[in-house]
């Protein structure tokens, strides 16, 4: 049956697929109604091999304009078919938590579904990782057909360049802005000027110019992480008394830590599952390892031990102006000053305000916040970002101006909204 089917497709592929190949049905069509992406295919590595056709990704059920749903929009297993090393690598590696971790907090799901689902906002960065079935069926629900396909983020479609993720553009969109601005400390950093030197012919091709591929994606290896990670918080906890008093006081504000008990919460375990800090010396210092050999390359090991550890003591340093400024604002929780919001679980400042919030409403969430909260919140998110990221990415700059000096200037703030709270606070009773 199944012989006599094949040679009759086969037959049957002679007489007419030289002229009407489903290939050249999609392509003959398509350059007709969206020309720029059939030239795209058509410059790509894809085209060039004579192994891949839009229908190798899309399937080849849809024919017409009239049936256009029935096109297969490709996730990343479909490119594992055929790139299983990457696939895996990116399968082991912190882009694909980038949908777990937005979503594990209840904040994506009170904010505007064009913000999440929708691919902007949040979303628009966060769109990394292999979506679950039932994560697909929550997009779906929302009337979110796209956002299935990871690999596209770095090799843009349909050119699908390896040329293209390479450049350190390729990370910019999301490595950017508020929080992490690493595309703007590395391109103005002694690290990006040469690389963007040897692009405009001051400097041979061959100069030495790490880019971000270069140290977070060495050998072309798609599993990235990195030894701190974003928060900015690992254990165990350092063996100065007063840094571990710090670090605990900042996972408390980060709610990982009840601030009452000082037992581990459910953030705690959330934070376990994403991979959003390092739990033990041995997986923090791999990563730290993994680094050093790739500045070695182009540095003394000791020299590249230095620059980093004293990353390790601003983001210590940086903790002590935090924690200072979390218990100014703890007292006035404690003291009756400031209200619990509703939909805080502890009478205490919360840091990633997005990360905690259980009420029905998160619009009214953010009216509850009091302005000295928000200080705070930006001094963790935006300042104290700046001040160790900077280190690490060798930006004088961003290190003090933006970093460590705003820092300073939020704990001011901080401490002078407490005194005039306060004393408003005593005159009204
Ligand atoms: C006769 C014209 C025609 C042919 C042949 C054709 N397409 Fe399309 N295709 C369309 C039109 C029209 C749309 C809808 C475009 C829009 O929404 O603007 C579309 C949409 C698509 C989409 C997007 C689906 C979505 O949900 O947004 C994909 C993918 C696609 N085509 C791939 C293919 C592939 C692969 C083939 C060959 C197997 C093919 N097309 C053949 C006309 C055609
Ligand atoms: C190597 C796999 C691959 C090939 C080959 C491929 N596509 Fe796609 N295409 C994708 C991916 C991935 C998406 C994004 C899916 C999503 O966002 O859910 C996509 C999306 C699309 C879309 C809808 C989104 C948009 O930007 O408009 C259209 C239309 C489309 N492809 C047409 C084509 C056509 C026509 C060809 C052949 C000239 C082709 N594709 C070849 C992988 C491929
Ligand atoms: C049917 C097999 C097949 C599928 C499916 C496939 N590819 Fe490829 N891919 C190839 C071949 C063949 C090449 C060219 C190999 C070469 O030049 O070494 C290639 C090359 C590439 C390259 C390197 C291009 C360059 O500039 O050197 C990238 C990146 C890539 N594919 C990404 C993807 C992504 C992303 C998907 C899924 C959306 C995908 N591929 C799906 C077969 C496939
Ligand atoms: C401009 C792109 C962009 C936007 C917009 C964005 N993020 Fe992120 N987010 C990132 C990047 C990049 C990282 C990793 C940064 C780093 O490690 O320095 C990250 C990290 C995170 C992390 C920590 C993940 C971890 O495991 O370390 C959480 C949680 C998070 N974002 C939530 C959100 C939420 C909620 C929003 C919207 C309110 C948001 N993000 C908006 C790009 C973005
Ligand atoms: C579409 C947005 C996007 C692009 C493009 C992107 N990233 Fe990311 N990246 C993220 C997000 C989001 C996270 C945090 C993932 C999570 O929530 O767990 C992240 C995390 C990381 C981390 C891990 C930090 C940690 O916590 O240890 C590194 C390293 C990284 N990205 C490097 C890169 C490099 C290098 C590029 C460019 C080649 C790049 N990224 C391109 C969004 C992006
Ligand atoms: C010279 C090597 C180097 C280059 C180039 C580089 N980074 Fe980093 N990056 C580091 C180091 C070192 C760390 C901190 C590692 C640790 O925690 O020990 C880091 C950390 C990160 C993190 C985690 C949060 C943070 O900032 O500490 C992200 C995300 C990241 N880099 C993205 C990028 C992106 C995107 C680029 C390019 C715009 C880039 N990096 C360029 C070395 C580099
Ligand atoms: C964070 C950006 C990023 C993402 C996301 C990404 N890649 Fe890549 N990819 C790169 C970079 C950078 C290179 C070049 C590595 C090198 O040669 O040093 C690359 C290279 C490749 C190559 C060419 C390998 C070779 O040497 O010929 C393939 C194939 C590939 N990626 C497939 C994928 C697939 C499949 C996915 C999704 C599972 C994916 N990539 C996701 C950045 C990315
Ligand atoms: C591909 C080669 C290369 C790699 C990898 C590399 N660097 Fe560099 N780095 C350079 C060059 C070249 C300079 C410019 C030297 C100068 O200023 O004279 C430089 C400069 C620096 C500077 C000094 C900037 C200044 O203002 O004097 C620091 C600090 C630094 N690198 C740290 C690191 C660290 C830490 C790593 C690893 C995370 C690293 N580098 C990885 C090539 C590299």
């Amino acid at each position: 049956m199944k012989k006599r089917f094949l040679t009759a497709a086969i037959l049957l592929g002679m007489l007419f697929l030289p002229a009407m190949s489903s290939a050249d049905a999609c392509i003959d069509c398509h350059s007709k109604i969206s020309p720029g992406q059939v030239t795209d295919f058509q410059i790509s590595k894809h085209a060039e091999s004579g192994d891949v056709t839009c229908a190798t990704c899309h399937g080849d059920k849809h024919k017409s304009a009239d049936d256009f749903q029935l096109a297969v929009l490709p996730d990343e297993k479909v490119c594992a078919e055929c790139h299983e090393d990457q696939f895996k690598q990116f399968t082991a590696g912190k882009h694909n938590f980038g949908w777990t971790s937005l979503n594990a907090l209840p904040a994506a799901h009170m904010a505007p579904d064009e913000l999440i689902e929708g691919g902007r906002g949040c979303g628009g960065c966060h769109n990394m990782g292999i979506k679950s079935e039932e994560q697909k069926k929550d997009l779906r629900g929302k009337g979110y057909r796209y956002q299935n396909n990871s690999c596209d983020e770095c090799h843009t479609r349909h050119t699908f360049s390896k040329k293209e993720a390479l450049n350190p553009r390729a990370c910019q969109q999301c490595h950017m802005g508020y929080d992490h601005p690493q595309w703007e400390m590395w391109s103005s950093s002694k690290h990006g000027e040469r690389h963007f030197a040897k692009l405009e012919g001051s400097l041979p091709e061959k100069a030495a110019a790490p880019t971000c591929q270069h140290c977070h994606m060495p050998d072309g290896n798609h599993e990235n992480h990195t030894a701190w990670g974003f928060l900015g918080v690992r254990l165990p906890l350092p063996e100065d008394q007063q840094a571990a008093a710090d670090r605990i006081t900042i996972l408390k504000a980060l709610g990982v830590l009840n601030p009452e008990t000082g037992d581990p919460t459910p953030v705690f375990d959330a934070v376990k599952a994403v991979k959003m800090a390092r739990l033990d010396q041995e997986s923090w210092e791999k990563e730290r390892n993994k680094m050093i050999a790739t500045c070695a390359e182009c540095h003394s090991e000791e020299y590249a031990r230095e620059q980093l550890a004293m990353g390790d003591a601003i983001l210590q340093k940086s903790d002590r102006l935090m924690a200072e400024a979390i218990e100014t604002v703890a007292g006035l929780y404690k003291d009756g000053i400031i209200k619990k919001p509703d939909g805080y679980p502890y009478n205490y400042p919360l840091l990633l305000t997005f990360m905690h919030t259980n009420g029905a409403n998160w619009n009214e969430k953010l009216d509850d916040l009091s302005y000295i909260d928000q200080v705070l919140v930006q001094m963790y998110m935006k300042h104290r970002m700046r001040a160790y990221q900077a280190f690490f990415h060798v930006n004088p700059d961003y290190a003090y101006w933006y970093g460590w000096n705003e820092m300073t200037k939020d704990l001011g703030e901080i401490k002078e909204l407490a005194k005039t709270m306060r004393a408003n606070h005593a005159a009204t009773k």
